[in-house]
């Protein structure tokens, strides 16, 4: 799925070259395109998008298109400014010309709580509880992807899904140490995770991979990534780029994920997943706002226009 480039453009707007990701290195760059748009050309992008007026015709999907002619088909695009205009040619056929600015990303890689997951209240913590909390949450996406390996196992995934959460549990059980030790450092106490025992079918597991991993844990990695670069000290700064490598791993299988649950369900859930993960991206600037207010200056958190940003590609993609 290419809304997996997406969160990798939006990484890379970010600045989170300056973060190792491991596998997940993204090539990146800023554009500009002025082309003129011939008769045969519009015509072609009629068809491309159903049209039958170039008055149909949305700017930033036609400067998409342009952009990915040659070798860039894969690549994600983030369009930032756009004027399309359509005149009759010599000839008395409609043609134009179109000047666009974007940022484009070949990427891709991109916490998840299990479900049953008990929150605790974040209110007025300062550094030490807020890291407490985050070292409390990475251990619940270690139960998150151990109890979601053993579902698929159930369920008959294939193999290399299943070898890949028990791996991104491994890490989650790293980034709860790397955490852990930085709040009790500062003294604070870190409280066990922990869940009620809820049943869970195909469907819930579905619907919640669709939120908390390809959305929740996408921004995970891009927001671990903003504070690797601008956290107060070199400690946390190393200890979330660590987190920012692993979490777009996560993300990028959560996508991956979400492929294969959505042959597994019906249309009606597949249609109500659908729906729920585009509510949770929407809600996404909105989350993104609360979590900075919350959180310590320290760790430098992204605000709402970050995740606004992020939202708008994730929406245009999903
Ligand atoms: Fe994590
Ligand atoms: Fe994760």
């Amino acid at each position: 799925m290419r809304m997996h480039l997406l969160v990798a453009a939006t990484l890379a707007a970010a600045g989170c070259s300056e973060v190792s990701t491991g596998d997940c290195d993204a090539m990146q760059e800023d554009f500009t395109l002025d082309p003129q748009i011939t008769a045969a050309r519009l015509k072609e992008l009629l068809t491309e998008f159903g049209a039958t007026d170039p008055a149909e015709l949305d700017c930033d999907a036609v400067c998409t298109s342009l952009y990915r002619r040659g070798d860039k088909s894969s690549w994600e695009v983030i369009v930032t400014s756009c004027t399309l205009s359509i005149a009759d040619d010599a000839m008395g056929d409609p043609a134009g010309t179109i000047a666009c600015d974007g940022e484009a990303a070949e990427y891709y890689c991109l916490g998840r709580r299990p479900l049953g997951h008990i929150e605790h209240s974040l209110a007025d913590a300062g550094l030490p509880t807020f890291l407490a909390h985050c070292a409390r949450l990475e251990a619940a996406s270690v139960l998150a992807f151990s109890q979601l390996a053993e579902r698929l196992q159930l369920w008959g995934a294939p193999a290399a899904l299943i070898a890949r959460c028990r791996q991104a549990a491994a890490e989650e059980a790293s980034h709860a140490e790397i955490l852990g030790a930085l709040a009790r450092e500062a003294g604070a106490t870190v409280l066990p995770a922990t869940q009620h025992d809820i049943p869970v079918d195909i469907a819930a597991a579905a619907r919640d991979n669709a939120i908390e991993g390809c959305v929740h844990e996408a921004w995970s990695a891009l927001s671990c990534a903003v504070t690797a670069r601008g956290a107060a000290t070199p400690a946390l700064r190393a200890a979330f780029a660590r987190l920012a490598a692993d979490e777009a791993g996560h993300a990028q299988l959560a996508w991956d994920l979400h492929t294969w649950f959505l042959g597994q369900v019906t249309t009606y859930q597949r249609s109500e997943i659908v729906a729920a993960q585009r509510a949770a991206i929407a809600g996404l600037p909105a989350l993104a706002r609360a979590q900075s207010r919350a959180a310590p200056p320290a760790l430098a958190l992204p605000d709402g226009r970050l995740a606004t940003r992020f939202a708008i590609g994730l929406a245009r993609a999903a």
